[in-house]
């Protein structure tokens, strides 16, 4: 195999848990940002998810790949250093990496190390002649990311899976400002975006049968248990996911089934029977909102993929090659 090592820092990883679970159940309403529900057994739920029928987005968004990745990759150049945001398991990229040559490269970053590893091993046994660099990193820190650029290549990052829908929009137009500033003039965002559609659909796919969104929910609580120690009855909190239709965004949230107290290392946090952790939003927006937030952080809108019944859009973006980038940090 190619590949470079990947560079993880767990105790860094636990650190910044730490903080942010401190942090989050500090501020009112008590949060905890979504990042850290992908340790290896959320990603496997996750996972679990995703093969769900409740949860059409992974499948829907997977035959739109299928049906026009040959016309994607066209757009994007066929020799290109392709990036992907977040790649988990990694199952829609073959339907991109096939139609790349062989002098393209291949950037697969992801928070979770031991999913990094084993997707990157199965892409590079498909793709022996594909050029394949693992970064095990936190994309939501982009501005760090140590990328090389491959001369002469375009760089393009693959962002699908409407993760782009777990932030805010003020988040999700630094985040795209920050991808135009990594890919630089010329470069282009292949991206997958979650389209508004009935509430008893969106409701459905949060809400599965089985209960695999509802353990991957919980199982935040289980790594707070495990990684920082804290003190806590996990079943004494439920899983409650809706679309909350005003801000255009799914709510996920762990409701405390009674009064009581969680410690984490020395600090007690109260919580009053149905109080929450609003623990995930999942944005949901039309192809011109998403148009028009991704022109606010410096992109033009080149082509847009959808399924029969519109539920999901997968959009392709570029920079221009000129365009000198005001971009934030
Ligand atoms: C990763 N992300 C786009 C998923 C979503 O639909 O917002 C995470 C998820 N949360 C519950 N189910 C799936």
């Amino acid at each position: 195999m190619r590949n470079e090592s990947p560079t993880p820092s767990p105790d860094q990883d636990e650190d910044d848990f730490l903080c942010s679970v401190r942090e989050g159940l500090r501020s009112r309403p008590k949060t905890i940002p979504p990042k850290y529900f992908y340790d290896a057994h959320g990603s496997h739920l996750f996972d679990l998810i995703c093969e769900t029928p409740e949860y059409y987005p992974t499948r829907t968004e997977t035959a739109i790949l299928e049906r026009h990745g040959a016309e994607m990759a066209g757009m994007i150049g066929s020799r290109c250093t392709m990036i992907e945001l977040g790649s988990g398991s990694a199952t829609k990229t073959p339907l991109l990496l096939k139609y790349l040559t062989d002098d393209a490269v291949y950037i697969p970053v992801d928070i979770c190390e031991p999913y990094l590893v084993k997707s990157t091993q199965r892409l590079q046994t498909m793709f022996p002649a594909l050029k394949m660099q693992p970064l095990c990193a936190d994309y939501h820190h982009l501005p760090a990311l140590a990328i090389k650029r491959h001369a002469g290549q375009r760089q393009a990052v693959f962002f699908p899976g409407s993760t782009i829908g777990n932030c805010t929009p003020n988040e999700a137009v630094t985040l795209l400002k920050n991808v135009a500033r990594l890919v630089g003039p010329g470069g282009g965002l292949l991206i997958g975006v979650d389209a508004k559609k009935s509430a008893e659909v969106l409701n459905a796919a949060y809400n599965d049968a089985a209960g695999h969104t509802a353990a991957f929910n919980r199982n935040l609580l289980t790594r707070m248990q495990r990684e920082l120690g804290a003190q806590l009855e996990a079943d004494q909190f439920t899983h409650h996911a809706y679309y909350n239709e005003t801000h255009g965004r799914i709510e996920m949230h762990l409701v405390s089934r009674c009064k009581q107290a969680i410690r984490v290392g020395r600090e007690s946090f109260k919580f009053d029977q149905g109080e929450s952790i609003h623990t995930e939003n999942s944005y949901k927006y039309s192809a011109d909102e998403f148009r028009r937030l991704a022109r606010s952080a410096g992109w033009h809108l080149q082509s847009t993929w959808r399924d029969a019944h519109a539920l999901f859009n997968v959009h392709y973006l570029s920079l221009s090659a000129a365009e000198p980038l005001k971009l934030a940090r």
